[in-house]
């Protein structure tokens, strides 16, 4: 099915939705192999990863536990600041567990980069990440993303569970969102 856009405030569609199951297919093959023997844990970013992890792990022919956190970054309109706050903590002990933390996008790396590490430091065997998206030009800190869909312009996106101010994370696919709607 065509991505849908729902009132013409999308300058351009970057990623339809055939686009991206094919790719998270693409990266369910390669996961599977390497938490063949794991009983890997999915621990998805609420709310943009929603989309993200239910396509993600119905591709997955291996057990996989799944579990959500909410997190937010001090600031405002559309910038991280780094200073991250859990909204809403695991339900699951992650002490000796191979996490995956599934997010869709990286931006600043800031989120991504103090979630590692405070799964790290709460005793994860292993925390690697799956990013549906990624823009390499807004990058402030160096994130290892293991399992990466999609480098993109530095532009503001939405769709697929990505929103802004609450809208449009139904969109199918993802496309970018006219500057005019939030400067
Ligand atoms: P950082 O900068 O910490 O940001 O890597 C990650 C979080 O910021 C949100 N974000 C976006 N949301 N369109 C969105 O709808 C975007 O283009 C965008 N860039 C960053 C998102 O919540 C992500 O988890
Ligand atoms: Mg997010």
């Amino acid at each position: 099915m065509e991505a849908h856009d729902i009132d013409g405030q999308l300058t351009e569609m970057l990623l339809s939705e055939e686009d991206i199951h094919a790719k998270l297919a693409e990266l369910a093959r390669v996961i599977e192999i390497d938490y063949a023997d794991k009983n890997v844990l999915l621990v998805g970013v609420l709310k943009g990863a929603v989309m993200v992890m239910a396509d993600l792990v119905r591709e997955l022919r291996i057990h996989a536990n799944m579990d959500w956190m909410a997190v937010s970054s001090y600031g405002s309109g559309t910038q991280s600041s780094g200073v991250v706050r859990i909204l809403k903590d695991l339900d699951t002990d992650v002490t000796g567990r191979h996490v995956l933390i599934v997010e869709d996008i990286i931006d600043s790396g800031l989120t991504l980069s103090w979630l590692q590490s405070n799964l790290v430091t709460r005793g994860a065997a292993s925390v690697e990440i799956c990013a549906l998206l990624r823009k390499p030009d807004a990058a402030k800190v160096a994130v290892d993303v293991k399992y990466l869909g999609f480098d993109i312009p530095n532009q503001f996106v939405v769709g697929y569970g990505l929103d802004y101010a609450e809208k449009y994370r139904n969109l199918r696919g993802v496309g970018i969102l006219a500057p005019h709607v939030y400067s």
